[in-house]
């Protein structure tokens, strides 16, 4: 795809006249709105790309900023910000429609490139507050086309394939008897060997990943490999290795009276065909990472939103809200000089498993790792029906600090007479890679496909029994969606937590450096897929 054009129509799109009163801001968006940023070089770079700035910063003008103070920061967030930016984006989100046939920003369409070009523009308007780079990565891109599986001669209604799943052999029918893996199928001696190959194997879920039980699958000569869990599985197979076989999931009712024959007579044969037509390749796309040309580049304060979507609609609440939010205190943290340098980045392919927001901190260099001082994680800030949501972090199963960073959101919440709640830190967005090269980390939300209960609308308002997000990865998370008030509250906390730590970092952790790689892998999710 030739994405010049495609980018110039953006731009062209953009910024339309509104009324005379908002000129002053639409002359702020038309500079610097020249800028392209060629995607095809940023593509064929190797890794890191700096942006090239329109002008740089001098120290002197620099030098005559006030000193970023929180409630000054958090006094110029306003809801007209976050909904122009909002409007903006879901037309950026249009622009997949000839190839997508409804709006989306997933990672390769025309609506993700468009966010990328949008942020690194904004960027670019902030005086030469920011240095702004791109950094590129191959993320995995997938999808199932179509599946079925025939137990004999019966189909399972729960059958569902997981995420990452390889086609089965030649993208045909295979067929096999039905094999049980003893135990958990964690270990290649749990796949009977003159049992298993050439079959399909039945597992249950638990003890390692969907991955592992795959792999193994695929190493003891089975053609395809059946899950089973108590409810529906919502799984992913990770990064491939190139072993796996495909991959389906079905409830344990449907299992049982499979299993319970199999395990008296491990022979009797269940004839078993399975279908699955998928695709797993890798795509290159750029996450976007702008910080501060002043402050102590040392003492980095890091946070970060998602950049993509899913393939399903346009993501204004996930995560165009976090990637907005940042963009709204990014622009008015321009206005101020901070102590500590402070490190914006916008991940894409979030949704495929967490993946920018991994390579990146997988690739920070020990001394680059050593200069985060922590990473804040704003995903989903504008839930319609939400609760004010914190991670549960702590400084003992997490890297020293991020309890320290929990207990600053609690403290603004309740400084501002509003309820919280904890959720569970266990991996459903960006924060994972950094707690896992032990870099302290946290973060907020207002709620995903959960479901509210009678005391959360005793906390929060909204209605009992919906999900907190009842637009989440649909099509209608769009601009209808988002809740105003929820975001700008959010974003005022966003604020809070950039200017105190941009300020100073008296009393919290320092870095312990010998924990630098592989603290906790123990996460149970990878963004929105459980992974064991
Ligand atoms: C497979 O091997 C096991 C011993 O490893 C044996 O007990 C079993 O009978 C064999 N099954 C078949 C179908 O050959
Ligand atoms: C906080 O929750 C309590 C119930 O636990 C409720 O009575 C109170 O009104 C809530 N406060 C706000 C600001 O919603
Ligand atoms: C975290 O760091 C503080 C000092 O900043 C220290 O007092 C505390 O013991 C540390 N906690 C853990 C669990 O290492
Ligand atoms: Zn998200």
């Amino acid at each position: 795809m030739k994405f010049s054009a495609l980018l110039l129509a953006t731009i062209a799109n953009g910024f339309p006249l509104r009324n005379p009163l908002e000129q002053s801001i639409l002359d702020l968006h038309l500079e610097g709105s020249d800028f392209l940023l060629d995607l095809e070089e940023h593509l064929s770079h190797d890794s890191i790309k700096e942006l090239p700035n329109p002008r740089t910063l001098l120290k002197a003008k620099y030098d005559l900023l006030p000193e970023v103070d929180t409630d000054a920061l958090q006094a110029l967030i306003n809801e007209k910000g976050l909904k122009d930016r909002a409007e903006k984006l879901f037309s950026i989100a249009e622009q997949s429609i000839p190839e997508y046939g409804h709006p989306t920003r997933v990672i390769k369409s025309s609506g993700h490139w468009g966010t990328i070009q949008y942020i690194a523009t904004e960027l670019r308007k902030l005086g030469g507050y920011y240095t702004v780079k791109t950094q590129k990565f191959k993320a995995l891109d997938s999808k199932v086309n179509s599946y079925s599986l025939l137990i004999d001669g019966v189909q399972p209604k729960s059958v569902k394939p997981l995420s990452l799943t390889p086609p089965t052999k030649d993208t045909k029918p295979v067929h096999g008897n039905l094999v049980l893996a003893k135990n958990f199928g964690c270990s290649l001696e749990d796949y009977p060997a003159n049992l298993t190959a050439g079959n399909i194997v039945l597992v249950p879920r638990g003890e390692c990943s969907f991955g592992d039980k795959s792999a193994n699958s695929g190493i003891a000569g089975a053609v395809g490999v059946i899950i089973y869990d108590k409810d529906d599985l919502h799984g992913t197979l990770g990064e491939p290795t190139g072993k796996e076989v495909a991959a389906v999931s079905i409830v344990e009712a449907e299992a049982k009276p499979f299993v319970e024959k199999l395990t008296k007579d491990p022979s009797y044969k269940f004839e078993t065909t399975l279908y699955v037509d998928s695709y797993v390749k890798y795509v290159p796309t750029l996450n976007v990472v702008a910080e501060t040309v002043f402050g102590d580049h040392d003492n980095v304060v890091a946070l970060g939103a998602h950049s993509d979507s899913v393939t399903e609609g346009p993501g204004i609440n996930d995560d165009g809200s976090g990637s907005i939010s940042l963009l709204e205190v990014a622009k008015y943290l321009a206005k101020f000089k901070v102590n500590n340098a402070v490190r914006f980045a916008w991940w894409a392919a979030e949704e495929e498993g967490l993946l920018g927001s991994t390579f990146y901190a997988d690739s920070l260099t020990p001394e680059e790792n050593s200069k985060v001082r922590l990473f804040m994680d704003y995903d989903m800030m504008a839930s319609p029906n939400y609760e004010y949501q914190v991670y549960e972090a702590n400084n003992k199963d997490h890297p020293n600090g991020s309890g320290d960073l929990k207990d600053l959101y609690v403290d603004w919440y309740k400084s501002k007479g509003l309820n919280y709640t904890f959720v569970p830190f266990d991996g459903r967005s960006d924060y994972v890679g950094f707690i896992d090269n032990g870099i302290p980390a946290g973060g907020i939300a207002t709620g995903a496909e959960g479901i509210k209960t009678k005391e959360g609308v005793e906390k929060f308002g909204g209605v009992a029994g919906e999900q907190f997000d009842q637009c989440y990865h649909e099509l209608c998370d769009d601009l209808s969606n988002p809740d105003y008030e929820a975001w700008v509250i959010n974003t005022q906390l966003i604020a809070h937590s950039v200017a105190v730590f941009a300020k100073s970092f008296d009393g919290f952790p320092e870095r312990d450096l010998t924990k630098i790689n592989s603290i906790n892998k123990g996460f149970q999710y990878r963004g929105s897929f459980a992974v064991y």
